[in-house]
């Protein structure tokens, strides 16, 4: 596929979005795992959550999706706890989803089955040791392939944990959490700096027994009772349209109930302090998730150092964050965000080769990359990477470039925001596909 797209005329108006790939995937399963009928609305239908039901439905748990009255995406899940499940073998194919496949080492690791966790070659790139030491400590066997998938598990009784996580990762937490609600006894787990405790709030909101302070989680081995959850927008879509709006002159958008939660908000945060005109105008709870409608103004912006929180809190947000920052006046950097390298490609570099053809110029660094700016952009005939938040970094970048950009061998948008093209097209931006 190629989309064409044109230098953007003001972005305006409201855009509600999808519901948001983290919670939609915390939700699906962990309802699969717990006795009883649970409602999920408002899931992303995306390919990469269509990924999990696969793996679900496969497992045997009946789901039903459909759009509900209002016209949200909705699943229907009738849940069993998973040690009832009672399989010999059990082959888990993850695709491209690396949520999926950490999230299904934890859930398994106390399930007494051959268990083969298996995805396709971007994803056989992506680390897995993290889990599976953890996961080894606890009593379960995980072998790795030189610490990638494919992966193959067989779990049994599992011990409790006293864990430091060495690496800061929602992912890592959820997969640690799932096992240790199937241990035989209590789990402590440690962590510096601020991630996404969406599967905190869940569980807790499904009646496992979880308490946290901050940078420690305490738990202990509980069952799980339906989940009945709306989900809210997702802040990681929502970046491309703040990113778009500030940049296109005369913009005003207001994105509603998007999800706020502390471990997401980075970019918002950083775009503040960097002069852009951006608040939230409204803050509710939905899922017992802090969110709100984010007004987003045309604004000129100055460089900024992100700090290390701040690079956590937007791990996602990065590679769209690099187009910003060729906007902004001075120089902005990047700084501990190696993580970044073991992403659905190695961001750091793929930041740099899908921007240059624009004309933009990106210092890298081995942890990160810095930009002087402001940088003009030029409307260029560019290849797509295989990583959606790169594709539609382009995308945006492409929004503001002078004459018009071809992006070729696009669609990876589709795995986290297949509605992204025809919101820009609603909203004042001039894009088209053709096969
Ligand atoms: C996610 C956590 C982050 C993020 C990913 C989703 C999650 O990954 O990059 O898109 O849902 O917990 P890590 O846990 O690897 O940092």
């Amino acid at each position: 596929m190629i989309i064409e797209i044109k230098r953007s005329g003001p972005l305006l108006g409201r855009v509600r979005l999808p519901g948001d790939k983290s919670i939609s995937h915390r939700a699906l399963l962990f309802a699969s795992f717990a006795r009883g009928n649970s409602v999920i609305e408002n899931i992303l239908d995306a390919n990469t959550t269509r990924h999990m039901v696969d793996v679900l439905v496969n497992l045997g748990v009946p789901i039903k999706i459909f759009t509900n009255s209002e016209g949200s995406p909705t699943a229907k899940i009738t849940g069993c706890p998973l040690l009832e499940y009672n399989r010999p073998k059990i082959t888990v194919d993850c695709k491209r989803s690396a949520t999926t496949m950490r999230f299904f080492m934890g859930a398994l690791a106390a399930v007494p089955s051959d268990v083969y966790l298996i995805g396709d070659n971007v994803l056989n790139q992506r680390p897995m040791e993290r889990v599976a030491l953890p996961l080894r400590l606890m009593g379960a066997t995980v072998e790795t392939t030189n610490g990638h998938a494919p992966v193959y598990m067989r779990g049994g009784q599992l011990n409790g944990i006293d864990y430091r996580m060495p690496v800061s990762s929602g992912q890592l937490q959820t997969a640690l959490l799932l096992a240790a609600l199937n241990a035989s006894s209590n789990s402590t787990i440690s962590y510096e700096g601020t991630i996404r405790d969406h599967s905190v709030r869940l569980l807790r909101a499904q009646g496992a027994n979880i308490e946290s302070i901050p940078g420690q989680i305490f738990v202990r081995p509980s069952t799980l009772n339906p989940l009945n959850v709306s989900i809210p927008g997702d802040m990681s879509s929502a970046s491309f349209l703040i990113a778009a709006a500030i940049l296109v002159p005369e913009s005003d958008i207001t994105i509603e109930r998007v999800n706020l939660n502390p471990g997401r908000i980075g970019l918002l945060n950083a775009v503040s302090e960097m002069g852009a005109s951006i608040s939230i105008e409204d803050q509710y709870n939905i899922a017992g998730e802090p969110c709100g409608d984010i007004r987003v103004r045309h604004s000129k912006l100055r460089g900024i150092e992100l700090s290390s929180d701040q690079v956590l809190t937007m791990i996602d947000e990065i590679p769209i964050f690099a187009v910003l920052s060729l906007a902004a006046h001075g120089t902005t950097t990047v700084r501990d965000a190696a993580e970044l390298r073991v992403k659905d490609t190695d961001r750091i570099d793929s930041i740099i080769t899908s921007l240059s053809p624009f004309s933009a110029k990106i210092t890298p660094r081995n942890d990160g990359f810095s930009v002087v700016g402001p940088q003009k952009l030029a409307g260029c005939v560019v290849k797509s990477e295989k990583d959606h938040r790169i594709e539609m970094s382009m995308i945006v970048a492409a929004l503001v470039a002078n004459g018009s950009t071809q992006i070729l061998d696009a669609g990876e948008y589709k795995e986290s925001f297949p509605s992204f093209l025809e919101i820009l097209n609603q909203h004042g931006a001039t894009l088209q596909c053709r096969v």
